[in-house]
């Protein structure tokens, strides 16, 4: 009885410990109920959604909104798949997401950006916010109205104070930072002249190439994204009317043209690239791929060089960004998808640098100006600051698997742990959420959760 209690006391002074040190915090949902009467909505017909932090201090006129990604549905059949899930309506989304990396409110976290309005925006219209189709076909309930959507968005925002922004940052991650992309110079025009904007792309440097069978399989894909959605008369047409529609949705035919200053963070492998673009299932009949695709140490030399060809392509089709100060790039050496919306990859003792400079870093001179960042990593395995990715054979990530990850995403389960540890009628339960979520954002806590005090007992 007394050793019970001692532990419960211990891990009481941990759990307060991790509190103090914790990462992330938690935000609420906000539904843009509005939107629904002008038909700017989900792929079910639900209003769109977001999570706002509001801004404090120096930062309350400065405005960063975060895309969610979440790739594309290419035809009806794959939107239907998606319409009753979180990435097609928001009915099905947690009411609250964590909040770090750059959302993070810390200043020692995110020292550029902590104390500005920071916005999540959930994805679900499943092409980057860029489709409009009026009609709605009954029998499947289908929306395509991404681009309405994005407009609706911003202006509910605009009405919550960032009609009197001083700074603001389009930013996203994955199908989220190719919103940033393709909808950077309209974002700009829907804010105040006088307000400084700039648009970051975190993993949305998608690229034209061919997959390892010699097809073009994103090509078509995105022509069926493009198709579907009706996203034609919304992307740039500075491209739509030189090239097919289809092709507009890479960031290589708009990036030119976009007049916003554009920062793109992106690992020259991104493990989403390399997995759907250039090595997808249909594309690699027999498996070879699959272990490689998993974990990057487990490549053949073979499957290397074919890495290593695909980063000389995406280094190629990256010069269409230029070389204006007006841009910024961090490409690192690593095998990752986003890189700025996890305190491990955006701002840590142990984060991935590139010239010495972590991504927050680079990011925050270039948006304040006190520097120009346009920086290419040498080529893999030459950084040993990565944080590669590991996935599990559902293709799930397994890189929360730590210490670190706990730290991060149990600490609101740990402040109801003090509460149930001062009541004393506890008995440890098991761990019930599975270590391999793709996204620690949707663990969500449980009550008297003892996995951190494991090793006390
Ligand atoms: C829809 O797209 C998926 C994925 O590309 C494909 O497998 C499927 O055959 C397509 N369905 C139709 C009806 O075109």
């Amino acid at each position: 009885m007394a050793d019970a209690r001692l532990r419960t006391w211990l891990c009481v002074i941990l759990s307060i410990q991790i509190l103090i040190k914790s990462e992330a915090f938690n935000v609420g949902i906000t539904y843009v109920q509005n939107a629904v009467a002008k038909g700017a909505v989900c792929l079910d017909g639900s209003p769109p959604a977001y999570h706002f932090d509001k801004g404090v201090g120096a930062g309350a006129n400065n405005w960063l909104i975060l895309f969610e990604g979440g790739a594309w549905c290419n035809n009806v059949t794959t939107c239907l798949a998606r319409r009753d899930t979180r990435l097609g309506s928001s009915k099905q989304m947690v009411k609250e997401l964590s909040f770090s990396g750059i959302l993070s409110n810390k200043q020692k976290f995110n020292p550029d950006f902590y104390n500005w309005n920071k916005i999540k925006v959930r994805y679900c219209d499943g092409a980057s916010f860029t489709g409009d189709v009026e009609a709605v076909n009954p029998a499947t309930n289908l929306h395509f109205r991404g681009a309405r959507a994005f407009v609706a968005i911003v202006d509910d925002l605009m009405s919550k104070g960032m009609s009197n922004a001083q700074n603001a940052i389009l930013a996203g991650c994955s199908a989220g930072g190719l919103t940033a992309i393709l909808n950077c110079d309209r974002f700009r025009a829907l804010v105040p002249a006088r307000t400084k904007v700039k648009c970051l792309a975190d993993a949305g440097y998608f690229i034209n190439a061919k997959d390892v069978s010699g097809a073009s399989h994103i090509e078509n894909f995105y022509s069926e994204v493009v198709a579907t959605h009706g996203s034609a008369k919304n992307l740039p047409t500075s491209c739509t009317s030189k090239m097919k529609p289809g092709l507009c949705f890479f960031p290589q035919n708009v990036v030119p043209q976009i007049q916003t200053p554009l920062f793109i963070i992106n690992a020259a492998y991104d493990s989403w690239q390399i997995k759907n673009i250039l090595a997808p299932g249909v594309a690699d009949r027999h498996g070879t791929w699959r272990s490689c695709k998993l974990d990057i140490k487990k490549c053949s030399p073979n499957q290397l060089k074919i890495m290593q060809d695909f980063r000389l392509e995406f280094l190629r089709a990256l010069s269409a960004v230029g070389t204006s100060p007006s841009r910024g790039m961090f490409i690192d050496s690593c095998y990752a998808h986003c890189q700025s919306g996890t305190q491990e990859t955006w701002l840590r003792n142990d984060s991935p640098v590139v010239a010495k400079t972590s991504i927050a870093k680079a990011v925050g001179d270039w948006y304040y100006e006190r520097l120009t960042f346009q920086k290419i990593d040498c080529p893999y395995p030459c950084n040993p600051t990565c944080h590669n990715r590991i996935f599990d054979a559902n293709g799930k990530s397994e890189d929360y698997l730590t210490w670190d990850w706990v730290i991060q995403n149990e600490f609101s389960v740990l402040s109801q742990l003090i509460l149930c540890s001062s009541l004393q009628n506890i008995a440890p339960q098991s761990h019930e959420s599975s270590p391999s979520s793709p996204d620690p954002a949707y663990k969500r806590p449980k009550k008297c959760d003892f996995s951190v005090c494991w090793f006390l007992s």
